[in-house]
């Protein structure tokens, strides 16, 4: 049992029976309940529009569990224990006399955490229901994305939201900021001496994230057209992996520490002009192809979608950060749908040794590179250089990892899933892991120059087979500078 429990609150989870809530939020309480850091008198109130008999939709809930929570860590007694922490209201989030009901299951001396699992259109109007029957005092909100899906409207909701609360009791979700290796990459910055020196444009000639995904639109076709894959995984995910491998060292760990100097980078991103759009930036859309050796359907195939779409369902751009520590230094950012593996990783590719002594043929292989895997088979690897054995080998190069995969290494521990460590986060009013309205605007300022670009060239995404690493010109994007992908993917 961990030292620490938590105080006891009210859970309100608006959205309740919507797809994250099922696949994610009460599989990821579930093993905060598990774990034993939940207070006993913590309550969860699932709120949905749908209404009907309660006992019906909290079979629901069960059953999602039952489906997402791993078998072996899925236990009778754990989930009886779970499941009478549970309460169902069905209500309208929009309007005000439904809020009566929710004031009646708020014990008064509980901490009340709001989560908004709802389109951010909702929001606003959650916010002034709480308001109007007195339980916006003290409690913590927490926003999904997408807030809005450009600054104006993703302003429009924060300042909404912000009538009523304070910032410092709003937490916006990344959850790529709760992912365990997300979170190392502090740990392996500002721990260790022997990168922080390194890390910066007299050592680093570029860096690489990409985030790669095997699944397609699986069946959120309608959602996924309005904002396609800047928006949805450019603007928040791989911007916010941007920050933390670029930001300075922050003076301590507070959240506004760490926050203030994610920031700075964001501002410092060089925008891009119409004119370097097609040089810099290659938008995709899958065609027809393969996945794990079954014929997978091409976006515009895809359940629910019309064929005229010129949504981009891959993205590669080359972005630069005009700062001192920056200058020079590329980084390039990958990610889209229907890629051959699933994979989140982060490459920096470290610049070669002022001169050069070994025999010329095994020039390509100097420059260290730090492989930073988020996903899957968590783990960091350094690439570095050492001498092939043997006595007819020379001075013959080599080029082989340095290891550290956490699964193996820290074989006991599991890997907790990061809306475990976001809600634990949130129960503890800790903002660290969340986002700050600034870093939204300042990120959305820079994808909606990107998306504006495009509109004025009107070009159409380029075409990739699904199951391939994206269209050509993603490779071309890269080999331009004289680089390659990692591991020529
Ligand atoms: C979400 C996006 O934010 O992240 C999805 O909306 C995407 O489109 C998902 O599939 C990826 O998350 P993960 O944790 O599976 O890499």
């Amino acid at each position: 049992m961990p030292a620490m429990k938590l105080e006891s609150c009210t859970f309100a989870l608006f959205g309740a029976l919507g797809d994250l809530a099922l696949r994610k939020l009460f599989p990821a309480l579930y093993q905060l309940d598990r774990a034993g850091l939940l207070h006993d008198a913590t309550r969860i109130l699932a709120l949905a529009r749908e209404t009907g008999e309660p006992s019906g939709h909290l079979r629901a809930i069960e059953q999602a569990l039952r489906l997402h929570v791993p078998a072996k860590e899925l236990t009778e007694t754990d989930l009886t224990r779970f499941l009478a922490r549970l309460s169902y209201l069905g209500m309208d989030f929009l309007k005000a006399e439904d809020y009566a009901a929710l004031l009646e299951h708020v014990s008064p001396q509980d901490q009340l955490i709001a989560y908004f699992a709802t389109p951010a259109s909702v929001y606003g109007g959650i916010c002034a229901n709480l308001a109007a029957v007195g339980l916006a005092e003290g409690t913590r909100v927490v926003l999904e994305k997408p807030i809005g899906h450009d600054l104006t409207s993703s302003r429009a909701v924060n300042d909404a939201v912000a009538q009523v609360f304070p910032e410092n009791r709003v937490y916006r979700i990344d959850h790529y900021l709760g992912k365990e290796t997300v979170q190392n990459l502090i740990a392996l910055r500002f721990a260790n001496s022997l990168f922080e020196t390194q890390w910066n444009q007299n050592h680093i000639s570029h860096v690489e994230i990409t985030v790669a995904e095997k699944v397609g639109i699986e069946g959120r076709w309608g959602y996924f057209d309005q904002a396609g894959q800047l928006r949805d995984m450019i603007q928040n995910h791989l911007l916010q992996l941007l920050c933390l491998i670029a930001m300075d060292p922050p003076s301590d760990l507070s959240a506004d520490s760490i926050r203030d100097e994610k920031v700075k980078v964001l501002k410092a991103l060089e925008p891009i002009s119409v004119e370097q759009l097609g040089q810099r930036v290659v938008r995709g859309q899958y065609v027809a192809g393969s996945s794990d050796g079954r014929p997978v359907p091409g976006y515009l195939e895809e359940e629910n979608s019309n064929t005229q779409s010129d949504t981009e369902t891959f993205v590669a751009l080359r972005a630069d950060i005009r700062n001192w520590r920056w200058a020079g230094v590329p980084f390039y950012l990958r990610t889209g749908k229907r890629m051959p593996q699933k994979l989140s990783q982060i490459v920096i590719h470290f610049k070669a040794p002022p001169h050069y002594i070994f025999a010329p043929e095994q020039r390509q292989l100097i420059g260290n590179k730090l492989i930073i895997r988020l996903q899957p088979d968590e783990g960091i690897a350094l690439q570095v250089l050492t001498k092939d054995q043997g006595l007819d080998k020379g001075m013959q190069l080599r080029s082989g990892p340095l290891q550290l995969s956490f699964s193996d290494t820290y074989r006991s521990a599991r890997i907790p899933d990061a809306y475990e460590r976001l809600l634990l986060e949130v129960m503890r009013g800790n903002q660290n892991l969340f986002v700050r309205k600034d870093e939204i605007e300042y990120a959305w300022q820079w994808c909606d120059q990107l998306i504006d670009g495009w509109h004025r060239l009107g070009e159409a995404p380029k075409p990739y087979t699904a199951g391939s690493w994206g269209p050509m010109a993603s490779v071309a994007l890269i080999t331009r500078d004289g680089r390659s992908w990692y591991g020529d993917l």
